[in-house]
């Protein structure tokens, strides 16, 4: 049984669904002990994403979480963004205040490195929920932090459900493969949350009335941004609502059971133009390729859901 509460660093690009995902963290001390937020640049330029991390901490009540700003394009490709999803600030939906926490002095990248250098070895947690830019950075300019990590929890790819920016890939994947492919063959224990999950973890109009009867502040904010963020899934495919992707990372460090998966082989596509970014999953087991993934497969809607509640009910 892993350690409680488990020390995560989350690495992040808000984000509608990445806000769950924090809001669920800070709301769960017992848990998950939040070291830091990195933010990156991913749904949104840098400067949103960093600003938006620090609203999300304000808003669950918990201005002195450290948010730093981290890289703020891919390792070697040009920044592509999804405002067509999330708006233009990356969080649209409810008007927020502007923080007024104040961003770490200090670089993400150097914030990952220094931590996993200083907690004691396995024991510290990276839950990336955007593209892994800082993480593949870290790990580029600091190689000896790799086997200090306890595990990576990461939102990305697809396999049976395909992509959702090209046909076969899933954003946070696609807009840094480079990075992605330093993460997946850096020989982490390493569990994925692929769009095969996170498509079954779909707001309804019950699930967000359950936000918006518990009465508070965050309650209805959440609520609003799922009802912004469903619009991008309702016109894309018919979804009644919207995919609440990066939550599942945080829900796992909570209560695993709530996900099956296989533990196979997955490499991410750096070559073909046609299908960069694809998380080329050996789910069949038809490679002799080592396992490197626990890959997700299903998801207990319902336990996730109460799970996100109760939880949200807290702050
Ligand atoms: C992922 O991309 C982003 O738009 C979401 O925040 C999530 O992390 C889903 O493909
Ligand atoms: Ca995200």
């Amino acid at each position: 049984m892993p350690h409680r509460p488990r020390k995560i660093i989350i690495d992040t690009d808000p984000g509608q669904d990445d806000a769950f995902a924090i809001l669920l963290a800070l709301a769960s001390p017992e848990d998950v002990e939040v070291l830091g937020i990195t933010a990156v640049a991913g749904n949104v330029p840098l400067k949103w994403t960093s600003r938006n991390a620090r609203i999300i901490c304000e808003l669950a009540g918990k201005p002195h979480v450290k948010v730093f700003a981290g890289c703020d394009a891919p390792l070697k490709r040009k920044l592509v963004t999804a405002e067509h999803v999330h708006g233009k600030t990356g969080l649209d939906g409810p008007v927020m205040p502007e923080p007024k926490m104040a961003l770490q002095a200090g670089h993400a990248v150097d914030f990952i490195i220094d931590t996993l250098r200083s907690e004691p070895a396995g024991t510290v947690t990276l839950c990336p929920l955007g593209p892994l830019t800082n993480i593949a950075t870290a790990f580029q300019r600091a190689p000896d932090i790799i086997p200090r990590i306890e595990q990576i929890v990461l939102m990305g790819g697809g396999y049976f459900e395909g992509g959702n920016i090209t046909p076969v890939a899933e954003f946070n994947i696609y807009v840094d493969p480079e990075a992605a492919d330093i993460v997946f063959r850096a020989g982490v224990p390493l569990v994925v949350m692929p769009l095969d999950v996170t498509h079954k973890a779909m707001t309804n109009r019950k699930r967000l009335e359950a936000f918006r009867n518990l009465g508070t502040n965050v309650g209805r904010v959440a609520a609003e941004w799922a009802d912004f963020f469903e619009r991008f899934d309702l016109a894309k495919y018919g979804m009644e609502g919207a995919p609440l992707h990066d939550p599942c990372v945080i829900a796992y460090l909570i209560k695993p059971e709530l996900f099956t998966g296989r533990h196979i082989n997955v490499e991410i596509e750096v070559q073909s133009e046609l299908t960069m970014g694809m998380t080329v999953a050996d789910w069949w087991g038809v490679t002799d390729r080592a396992a490197n993934a626990l890959f997700m497969g299903s998801i207990d809607t319902e336990g996730f859901f109460a799970l996100l509640t109760e939880r949200l009910g807290r702050l």
